[in-house]
């Protein structure tokens, strides 16, 4: 029996959340235990919120522990899914350099690089602003996403001249993801052609962007959205589930890094 895809889309991933499961199992809930961590060492409140929620696993934990998390995505399917397996949580339609919710919140997290769907400049700034109506003074913004130096690395420029090759198993058929990077350089654009093969299907072909920022630029965005920074750091990197909760936070601003995070304050 051939298994449930949807091919006619512009992200595959983002519109099949079964199969995003399969290659981002997080079973430990690395990244959630890690915002949790996050929000109590710099002493967030506990109304936050998830920009680019996806699979909803984020919002849930939290809700678990006590908060009092949204989720917020543009992908109808990953709401479906966050909704129906987290029914306890709230998660909403939106997109993140345009959407208003009437409320404000402690904290805002936006992780696994949708903030790199903000191509333009334009969108980065709309996208900040929004973030920072959002939150109250003083609160706390997490930023998680692809950091553009790793690509200047030894590891980072092998990224570029080689495939790389994943796999993984979903309803008992093995699904293999070919990626092959390059990088429009006058739009710091990180071009993904991806290559799916399911058994019983045609090979499945994306052209995805990533737009990529350096740790200045960032940080200079910030500050031009009424954001003070509090720390820029390639690891922990929780979202590669490269972090022990059992250590107190002790951040790398190396930048060597495949992530580049950014932790600060709405002023
Ligand atoms: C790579 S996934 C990350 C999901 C989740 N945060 C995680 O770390 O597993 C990116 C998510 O952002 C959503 N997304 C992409 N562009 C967006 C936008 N402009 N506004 C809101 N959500 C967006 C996608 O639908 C997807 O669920």
């Amino acid at each position: 029996m051939q298994i449930k895809l949807k091919t006619d889309t512009e992200n595959f991933l983002h519109t099949n959340p079964a199969l995003y499961l399969a290659f981002y199992r997080d079973p430990n809930l690395c990244t959630a235990h890690f915002i949790h961590a996050l929000l109590a060492e710099y002493k967030a409140g506990k109304k936050v919120l998830d920009i680019g929620s996806g699979l909803g696993r984020e919002v849930a934990y939290l809700n678990s522990m006590g908060y009092e998390a949204t989720g917020l995505d543009n992908s109808q399917e990953m709401l479906s899914w966050a909704k129906e397996h987290y029914p306890a949580s709230p998660f909403v339609y939106g997109d993140q350099a345009d959407f208003s919710l009437n409320q404000q919140f402690d904290a805002l997290f936006c992780v696994g690089s949708t903030f790199l769907y903000n191509f333009s400049n334009e969108a980065v700034l709309s996208s900040l602003q929004c973030f920072r109506k959002h939150l109250h003074n003083g609160g706390l913004l997490y930023l998680d996403m692809r950091n553009a130096a790793f690509f200047l690395t030894k590891e980072g420029q092998r990224w570029l001249t080689e495939d790389l090759a994943e796999q993984t198993i979903f309803e008992d058929t093995v699904v293999t993801l070919k990626t092959r990077f390059s990088i429009d350089l006058a739009n710091q654009i990180l071009q993904r052609d991806y290559s799916w093969t399911v058994t019983g299907w045609p090979p499945i072909i994306e052209h995805l962007r990533h737009r990529l920022f350096f740790p200045q630029e960032l940080t200079n965005y910030l500050s031009s959205c009424s954001f003070r920074l509090l720390q820029i750091f390639d690891n922990p990197t929780p979202h590669a589930g490269k972090y022990d909760r059992q250590s107190p936070f002790v951040f790398s601003n190396e930048m060597l890094g495949t992530r580049m995070q950014v932790i600060a304050q709405a002023v």
